[in-house]
């Protein structure tokens, strides 16, 4: 793998991510380790975007507890159907939040977070897990993020769990 990901700063949105997935799904494809993957996973929509928080929370019995992530301390447990999170998991669909404090049952894992996109993970017709990117600005994701976002979590599905 190369050692560091290589994106035009100043594109759109949408020419990063296109840029982007290729080398997260060349990283995927080298390493066998779901836990790793999804640290580096962060790690790499932190440094392409700057989202406020990004991180996975994996389905552990009625529960999604806390994997690895990119920012602040967050809340370790979720209930289903609890929060953003929650939502996500139980519809199997993609929530997209444009104002948290519009969103009832919001869990605020820190004061400085606005907007949230939550995608859910999807193995064998199963929620497995979420992937969670709070921004601290106001109305940040659209369907670009929907997009490629859920394209990542088929990456992952793909690479990390169908082994
Ligand atoms: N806001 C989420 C909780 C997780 S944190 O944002 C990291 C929710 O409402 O489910």
């Amino acid at each position: 793998m190369s050692e560091s990901i290589q994106f035009s700063k100043s594109a759109t949105r949408e020419t990063i991510y296109l840029e982007v997935l290729p080398q997260i799904e060349t990283l995927l494809k080298g390493e066998p380790d779901l836990v790793a993957n999804l640290a580096n996973v962060s790690a790499i929509l932190k440094e392409t975007f700057g989202f406020f928080w990004i991180g996975f929370y994996w389905v552990r019995g009625d529960e999604l507890v806390l994997g690895p992530f990119q920012g602040t301390l967050a809340c370790s447990r979720i209930k289903k159907g609890r929060g953003v999170c929650g939502e996500a998991w139980e519809t199997a669909r993609t929530v997209v939040v444009p104002d948290v404090n519009q969103f009832p049952g919001h869990i605020a894992c820190s004061s400085l977070s606005r907007s949230e996109i939550v995608v859910p993970i999807v193995h064998k017709n199963q929620v497995v897990g979420i992937l969670d990117i709070d921004s601290d600005k106001l109305n940040e994701f659209d369907k670009t993020d929907v997009r490629f976002l859920e394209e990542i979590a088929a990456t992952i599905v793909l690479h990390c769990l169908e082994v």
